[in-house]
């Protein structure tokens, strides 16, 4: 595995999150959805791209059957501030009518992917839904009644990147989460 020495390790100003912490909190995330579906059969939705390998972890963390659904919606360009505005890009495969949805995300920043996924699959008439949660930037809300059910990590408003998060496209493969080089943006 890629260790903190890695050519694109250069490109942060320091680790935020080790691979170790988040191992730990995904085990632990883990066990609490598998309490809380007892009984349940939940369809596990991957927000493409950045819960891709946040995602990946979990659900073998979890001890229940479910499906998996991928769906890939984008509020970003390739900047680091939000645009404000989602865009649908790949829709799920199967319906989730009377199912029991848990929606995973890499990052809550302002809210508005989340809480415009959740009114989306509310619609179509899911049995309940949840959101998930690798990383939140509370700071940085702009949907202030959005309830996220799972949490692993509160972070300050500093752009990061790794374990799935991207700076244009890049850094998805970084082990551990990061802070990026302010230099990497401004030039
Ligand atoms: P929201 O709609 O503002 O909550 O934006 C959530 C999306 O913005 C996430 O799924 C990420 O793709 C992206 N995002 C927000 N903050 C960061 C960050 O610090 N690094 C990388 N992507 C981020
Ligand atoms: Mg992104």
């Amino acid at each position: 595995m890629i260790d903190a020495n890695g050519t694109i390790y250069q490109d942060l100003t320091h680790i935020l999150v080790t691979r170790e912490e988040i191992a730990e909190k995904v085990r632990e995330l883990g066990q609490q959805i598998t309490k809380d579906y007892a009984g349940k059969e939940p369809v596990m939705i991957c927000i493409l791209k950045g819960a891709v390998v946040f995602f990946s972890d979990l659900v073998r963390e979890i001890d229940l059957p479910m499906t998996l659904e991928f769906m890939s919606i984008s509020s970003y360009g390739s900047a680091t501030k939000t645009s404000g505005v989602v865009k649908l890009v790949k829709d799920l495969d199967n319906d989730v009518l009377n199912k029991d949805v848990i929606i995973v995300e890499d990052i809550v920043d302002s809210g508005v992917t989340l809480n415009y996924l959740k009114n989306m699959l509310g619609q179509r008439g899911a049995a309940s839904i949840r959101l998930v949660t690798l990383l939140d930037k509370p700071a940085r809300r702009r949907v202030p009644d959005l309830k996220v059910d799972y949490s692993c990590f509160n972070i300050p408003d500093e752009f990061v990147v790794g374990y799935g998060l991207d700076y244009d496209q890049k850094y998805r493969n970084l082990p551990d989460i990061g802070v990026l080089s302010p230099r990497i943006y401004e030039k």
